[in-house]
């Protein structure tokens, strides 16, 4: 049996606490967060019995074989190199950190200690997005020219998520002061992984232009929503195509919408998630001369594959590191931190 501790119990925790439970030899015997009365609900929703408002305490007190990260962004860094330091397999929610220099430290600690390491970029969970790295590793598509990505979401227009003027949940995600890095930070990471991920390629320059909009109120407990609400990064990749990512909080009518879009000289895939248009599972391809004389596009269902929870706990048993590792997520940060160097300068920055 693989024992558990969970570190956060705010909202996604409780979308670890579902997967976890649904992953045979895991038990989750340990839970901690800052605040006593978030631990004590959660642990009663999802049976644990553990229950700490200090992660040292935690570390020292239980025996376990991992931990699974779920704080606020400011706080992986930190929590992570505790939980590293114990010799502990660590998932950890994206972003690994608030810039490249600590996401490197945690990348570095993971790979000396040898313990399993995986970030939580979870739209790798679609079958869809596996399935097209897939065709494209293997030349289906040909030689890539351009990349299409964009990640919309509409939740400072639509408050279908609850009140981001008065809840902290939101809020911090709003303020700089409060450790956030804007939408580039908290689904930029997103839309960049997804995308050098399926394009199997790497970002070697990009320029980006970063906007905050104003908000009335302008603060949540005198931290000002500073941060930035949208992202328009043009970027250059390592295989020689060149393509625009976006991101942005701003999209009316599109609660989480993403695409990204591959065009090669032998066909080109798109994959949709969360839209209207498709599921995890589709996969939009154009390929053979006849389809793209005619520009025609088919729909192909790609296979099950594993969630980030589930490769996680695979590593854990098998002593073998799955995708979606802390140096991807280090390699992920350095776009973050790229973007926001280029949106200063005005102008492109090498990675
Ligand atoms: N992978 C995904 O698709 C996805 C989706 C949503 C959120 N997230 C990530 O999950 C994390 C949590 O997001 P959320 O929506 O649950 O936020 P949240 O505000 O609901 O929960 C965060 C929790 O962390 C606790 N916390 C803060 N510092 C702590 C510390 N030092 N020790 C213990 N607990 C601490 C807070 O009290 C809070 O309960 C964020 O990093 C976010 O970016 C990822």
């Amino acid at each position: 049996m693989i024992r558990l501790g969970i570190i956060g119990t705010g909202s996604m925790a409780n979308t670890h606490a579902t997967n976890f439970k649904n992953i045979k030899d895991v038990e989750i015997v340990a839970c901690c967060d800052i605040d006593m009365q978030k631990v004590e609900q959660y642990s009663k929703k999802h049976c644990v019995k553990g229950c700490y408002s200090d992660v040292s305490e935690m570390l020292d007190n239980e025996k376990l074989d991992a931990v699974s990260v779920v704080t606020s962004d400011r706080f992986h860094h930190p929590v992570v190199m505790k939980a590293l330091s114990k010799n502990l397999n660590v998932m950890s929610e994206k972003p690994l950190a608030l810039n490249s220099k600590d996401a490197w430290e945690m990348a570095k600690m993971a790979k000396k200690k040898g313990v399993i390491n995986n970030v939580n970029f979870s739209y790798r969970n679609s079958c869809a997005a596996q399935m097209a790295a897939k065709l494209i590793k293997k030349g289906e598509i040909g030689v890539i020219k351009h990349i299409e990505a964009y990640y919309q979401q509409s939740w400072l227009v639509s408050g279908a998520w609850g009140d981001w003027r008065t809840g902290l949940q939101w809020g911090w995600r709003l303020a700089t002061k409060m450790g956030s890095n804007g939408v580039l930070g908290d689904v930029g990471v997103h839309i960049y992984d997804l995308t050098t991920f399926i394009a199997g390629t790497e970002i070697v320059e990009l320029n980006s232009l970063l906007k905050n909009f104003k908000k009335t109120p302008g603060s949540l407990m005198g931290n000002k929503f500073d941060a930035n609400d949208t992202v328009m990064t043009m970027a250059k990749f390592k295989n020689g195509a060149v393509g625009s990512i976006f991101a942005s909080r701003f999209i009316t009518g599109h609660p989480n919408n993403l695409k990204v879009g591959v065009y090669g000289d032998k066909g080109a895939i798109e994959v949709y998630l969360n839209d209207v248009r498709a599921t995890y599972e589709e996969l939009h391809i154009c390929r053979g001369d006849n389809a793209l004389k005619k520009n025609s596009w088919e729909t192909l269902i790609a296979p099950e594959t594993p969630n980030m929870y589930q490769r996680f706990i695979n590593g854990v048993k098998s002593g073998k590191n799955d995708q979606g590792d802390f140096a991807t997520g280090a390699k992920v940060q350095d776009y973050i931190d790229a973007s926001f160097k280029s949106d200063k300068k005005k102008g492109w920055v090498k990675i």
